[in-house]
């Protein structure tokens, strides 16, 4: 196959990856870039064109939103995937899909050299190279930051500037940023350091302008309904809404809600750690919602499986594993257990998401076991469930033991507050006469 020195670039229009198109032709390549629509709150038009004026030879927009919410996002949803539990993945969502549509171009072209932005310490360098290895390992990859001498923001703009590129990169905000239909992560600045105090509000000011446009209704519902179908939302406060849709209107109406953001220090996969902050309402109400469905509808063993599917699913995503044996395994088995998960679900939402109510159909919670009331339940009967659990998982202590198997816990006996007075003496209940 014939690279030449054509190479496909993910070109998303920011600092990073403008300086890459200048810096690219100044290598030689004929360069075409690719923006994806991720669900980002762009103009790609304008910045197709930022490309074309900055020396790309072509510059295409592919919409992946569609192929996302077909695939990954009802998984996302559905299993409640976090990566150690409290980051709801976004960006990791995101990047297997933009290297789809790099090597689509690079394959129509006859092979190219696949290029991406991201840096020699994070993660995405790994989901877009693990895709690049997967889809076409053929093509060759280049990661400008891995080889050229530019050491950080302040480089790259004296760079561009020198080149005569007239955008105002300046005024790029203090932190880095990366939107798109699942979430908005905001990281640098302050957020770099952990002993640094970091004032949300402050953030979600900067970046309140940032998340699925324009401001949040103020009048939001404080409840909100969402029935599900084997795991996937389909209706909203009782209407049928299709899943895009009621995603982004999630994330439109309570993107500035004080419970719609999640602050995450993470292990990245290269083993750095970082902290940022997530503003992801859909993701955080969708995950409370549908864990009460999982703890109504699936029997112990089930939901403890299901739990640490979330868990294995979100690990795989964050580590750019998508097209791999392991997702589709992990898929088959999410989609087993998705089939139990249809009802209604009320989330109220102040002051943090909380399931309030439950109904569904395949519920197996039996209130009547569960009252504190009467019922036809028989206590007694939990004598023997008890003493035959006690057999198997605690058991007698061995005959043979130096104490002769009497107990020794090792703790003094808690003290005795009435001290060598009894209680009756102490006048705390009255003496019998
Ligand atoms: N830490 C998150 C992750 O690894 C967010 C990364 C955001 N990427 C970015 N280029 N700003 O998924």
């Amino acid at each position: 196959m014939k690279h030449d020195k054509k190479c496909v670039l993910a070109y998303s229009g920011g600092l990073d990856t403008s300086t890459i198109v200048i810096w690219l032709a100044r290598q030689g390549y004929e360069i075409h870039a690719v923006l994806v629509d991720v669900g980002q709150q762009e103009d790609l038009s304008a910045l197709a064109e930022k490309a074309l004026r900055m020396g790309a030879k072509t510059a295409v927009i592919r919409d992946a939103k569609p192929l996302m919410y077909g695939s990954v996002v009802p998984y996302a949803i559905a299993l409640g995937a976090t990566y150690e539990g409290n980051y709801r993945l976004g960006t990791a969502l995101a990047r297997p899909f933009i290297a789809l549509e790099q090597v689509r171009t690079a394959k129509a072209l006859g092979g190219a050299t696949l290029v991406h932005g991201a840096t020699g310490k994070g993660n995405d360098q790994i989901r877009f190279e693990f895709a690049y290895k997967s889809l076409a390992p053929e093509c060759p990859v280049l990661a400008p930051w891995k080889v050229w001498d530019l050491a950080g923001r302040a480089d790259m703009i004296a760079y561009l500037h020198a080149a005569g590129v007239k955008d105002d990169f300046a005024v790029v905000k203090d932190y880095s940023l990366d939107e798109n239909l699942w979430h908005l992560s905001v990281e640098g600045s302050e957020l770099e350091d952990p002993e640094a105090f970091v004032n949300v509000d402050k953030v979600l000011g900067t970046v309140s302008n940032r998340f699925s446009g324009g401001p949040a209704a103020d009048t939001a519902p404080t409840i909100v309904r969402v029935a599900f179908d084997k795991g996937v939302p389909v209706a909203l406060d009782g209407l049928p809404i299709g899943l895009p849709q009621l995603v982004a209107r999630l994330n439109q109406t309570y993107r500035a809600a004080p419970w719609a953001w999640d602050m995450v220090i993470e292990n990245r996969f290269t083993g750095i750690k970082s902290r940022g902050l997530y503003i992801n309402p859909a993701a955080k109400l969708l995950h409370a919602a549908v864990d009460g469905l999982a703890r109504a509808v699936l029997n112990k063993p089930t939901y403890d499986h299901y739990c640490e599917l979330g868990r294995q699913y979100g690990t795989m995503m964050y580590r750019g594993e998508y097209f791999s044996q392991q997702r589709l395994a992990l898929e088959a088995t999410g989609s087993a257990l998705m089939k139990h998960l249809s009802g209604e679900v009320a989330v109220q939402l102040v002051p943090t998401p909380y399931v309030a109510q439950i109904r569904a159909p395949k519920a197996i919670f039996n209130k009547s076991l569960s009252t504190f009331e009467r019922s036809d339940y028989a206590h007694a009967d939990a004598a023997g469930f008890i003493h035959l659990s006690w057999l198997g998982l605690v058991g007698p202590r061995p005959a043979e033991e130096p104490d002769g198997g009497a107990v020794e816990t090792g703790w003094d006996s808690a003290p005795d507050l009435c001290g060598d007075q009894s209680v009756s003496e102490r006048g705390l209940v009255p003496a019998s006469t």
